[in-house]
């Protein structure tokens, strides 16, 4: 399992620091949560912020908008050199255009589904696809309760994923820790992103490797 811990958690008087912190805790990914307070009811940091977080990190970007106008954001942030730029399907009236840009600025592309939306509809996106990303919980706010359907809904993505694009990744988002972690692994996901079990534990290396698994 690889680990992305979410800076959205972090402690952002200090912010280079606690990146350096996770890069040498052994995190695979570090996860930049983009909200614009309209399509959630939160704000958070544009390419001021990340571009620096950028340098500071050794591990690949990896960056999920929860925003209304995905192609501007994602202009915006394509200086940063992510990884991945995921987007939500449920804010993007042309997702397969959006993800033919991503793709060309040489960034892998990647779709977010909310609590409520079932895997069926990207189906016919899976082949243009990186990683799709299952929220586990309703964005906006790092720190709540791990949405349990997620485990059901990672095992029918992956039933998709082998018939339409075996090399696609699974990505799960939310309420993620020690306890939940496993039954992750069992259904297939091949990433988390955790915010408050990391930057909420006295040792950030042991919380990282305990997701590890
Ligand atoms: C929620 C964000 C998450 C959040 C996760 O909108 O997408 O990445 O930071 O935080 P935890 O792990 O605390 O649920
Ligand atoms: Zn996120």
């Amino acid at each position: 399992m690889l680990v992305a811990p979410s800076i959205l958690s972090a402690d952002f008087g200090k912010l280079n620091e606690e990146i350096r912190a996770i890069c040498e805790g052994g995190c695979d990914l570090v996860h930049v949560d983009v909200m614009d307070g309209h399509f959630v009811p939160n704000m958070t940091i544009g390419p001021v912020v990340v571009n620096p977080v950028s340098k500071v990190s050794t591990a690949p970007l990896d960056i999920h908008l929860m925003v209304e106008d995905n192609a501007f954001f994602v202009d915006l942030f394509a200086s940063c050199k992510p990884k991945y730029i995921s987007f939500h399907i449920e804010s993007e009236k042309h997702p397969h255009r959006l993800i033919q840009k991503i793709r060309g600025l040489g960034i892998k592309p990647a779709i977010v589904l909310n609590p409520h939306t079932p895997p069926e509809a990207i189906e016919y996106l899976l082949e243009d696809l990186d990683m799709v990303l299952l929220m586990s919980v309703n964005p906006g706010f790092g720190g709540q309760k791990f949405i349990k359907s997620v485990v059901e809904k990672a095992l029918k993505l992956k039933e998709l994923i082998n018939k339409r694009n075996p090399n696609c990744l699974i990505e799960v988002d939310g309420g993620v820790n020690d306890k939940n972690i496993h039954e992750l692994k069992n259904a297939g996901v091949d990433i988390v992103v955790a915010g408050s079990y990391v930057y909420g534990a006295d040792d950030y290396s042991k919380a990282i490797k305990s997701l590890q698994v």
